[in-house]
C-alpha cells in the first residue's frame, strides 16, 4: 500500500451489515520542500481500498483560508457521514483508487531529444535531427519532441502532484514524462532567447515537477540519467549562455539526470545556419555517443 504515514484518524463505520474504516495518515515530506506535510484519507473494507483522497500543506496559498489538516478531516466526516447514510452512492462518486499512478500508457523512448526552439526550422532543430540521427544510428530509440508542436498547459504550483504522483493535467506532457521516464538520455535544445530559455521550454520544465514528484514519492528512474543541453545564442560569447546553463542543468539535477556534456555556439545571428560550422555535427555525435557509453 502506498504511503499513509502516522496515523492521525482513526474510524469503524458500520453500515447496510459492513464495516468500514476510515483513516488518515499524515507524512511529512520536508525533505521534497521545507514543511511539506501530506495527508491522505484512505476507505478500507476488509483490508481492501476503496478510496483514497488526499492533500498536502502547499497546495494552499496564502489567501486560502484553509489548511490541508483541515480539508483531509473535513472530507474524512463527510465520507463518514455519507458511509452512514448511503454507501454505494458514496463508492460511486469517488470512484476506484489508483495505487499505481504510472499505469498510464505513454510512449517509450531510450533518448528523448527535446527541441525548444518555436522555429521548426532552426538550428536547434537541426541539433535536435543531429542528436536523433546520432542515437538511432547507435540502435537506441530516439524521440524528437517539438514543444512548440505539443499542448502543454503551464504549471499553475497546485502541488497536487505531490499527493499522487502525477498531474492533475491531462495533455501532452503526460507522454513526455512516460518518455523521459523510460530514458537514458536527455538532450535539451535551445536557443538563448532574452539570455534564458524560451517560455514554450520553460513550461516543459516547470511541469516536469511531476516527474519529480513522482520519483519522490514512488522512486525509481532517474539515478543513471544522463543529460546534455545544446544551445545556440545570436550573439558572440559565453557569457550568453550562463543562465540558459544554470536552468538547463539545475532541471536536470532536480530530476536526478547527471549533466554529461554541453555545445554552446554562440554568433548564430551572423552564422545563420549551425550546418555552415564545419565541426558542430561531428561534436553531436560525439556527445551522444559518450553519453550513452559507445
Ligand atoms: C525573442 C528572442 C530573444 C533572443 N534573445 C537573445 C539573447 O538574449 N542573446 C542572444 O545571444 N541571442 C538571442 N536571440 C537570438 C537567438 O538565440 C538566435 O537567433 C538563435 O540562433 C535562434 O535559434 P533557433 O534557430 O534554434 O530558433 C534571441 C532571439 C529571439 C527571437
Amino acid at each position: 500500500m502506498e504511503g499513509q504515514g502516522r496515523l492521525v484518524l482513526s474510524r469503524e463505520v458500520s453500515s447496510g451489515g459492513k464495516v468500514y474504516t476510515l483513516t488518515v495518515g499524515e507524512e511529512d515530506l520536508s525533505r521534497l520542500y521545507p514543511g511539506m506535510i501530506r495527508y491522505t484519507l484512505r476507505l478500507t473494507l476488509e483490508g481492501t481500498t476503496l478510496g483514497i483522497f488526499r492533500t498536502n500543506t502547499l497546495e494552499y496559498s496564502p489567501g486560502v483560508p484553509l489548511d490541508a489538516e483541515k480539508v483531509v478531516r473535513a472530507r474524512a466526516a463527510e465520507w463518514e457521514t455519507r458511509l452512514g447514510k448511503d454507501p454505494a452512492a458514496l463508492l460511486a462518486s469517488i470512484g476506484r483508487p489508483a495505487e499505481s499512478h504510472m499505469a498510464e500508457a505513454g510512449a517509450v523512448a531510450e533518448v528523448l531529444v527535446i527541441q525548444g526552439s518555436p522555429r521548426a526550422d532552426g538550428n536547434c532543430s537541426t541539433l535536435a535531427g543531429w542528436a536523433a540521427e546520432e542515437a538511432a544510428a547507435l540502435g537506441r530509440k530516439a524521440r524528437v519532441a517539438y514543444l512548440d508542436d505539443l499542448s502543454i498547459r503551464p504549471c499553475i504550483g497546485c502541488y497536487q502532484c505531490y499527493n499522487t504522483g502525477s498531474c492533475t493535467f491531462g495533455d501532452d506532457m503526460t507522454g513526455l514524462i512516460a518518455a523521459l521516464r523510460s530514458a537514458a538520455l536527455l538532450v535539451v535544445c535551445t536557443p538563448v532567447y532574452t539570455n534564458t530559455v524560451p517560455g514554450g521550454l520553460k513550461i516543459f520544465i516547470d511541469r516536469c515537477q511531476a516527474y519529480h514528484a513522482e520519483k519522490s514519492l514512488h522512486g525509481g528512474g532517474g539515478g543513471s540519467k544522463k543529460g546534455l543541453l545544446l544551445s545556440v545564442a545570436g550573439r558572440e560569447g559565453a557569457g550568453n549562455f550562463a543562465c540558459v546553463k544554470m536552468v538547463v542543468t539545475s532541471f536536470m539535477r532536480n530530476l536526478g539526470i547527471r549533466p554529461s556534456g554541453e555545445l554552446l555556439l554562440g554568433g548564430m545571428d551572423r552564422v545563420r545556419d549551425v550546418r555552415a560550422l564545419p565541426d558542430a555535427r561531428g561534436e553531436v555525435g560525439r556527445l551522444v555517443r559518450d553519453a550513452l557509453g559507445s
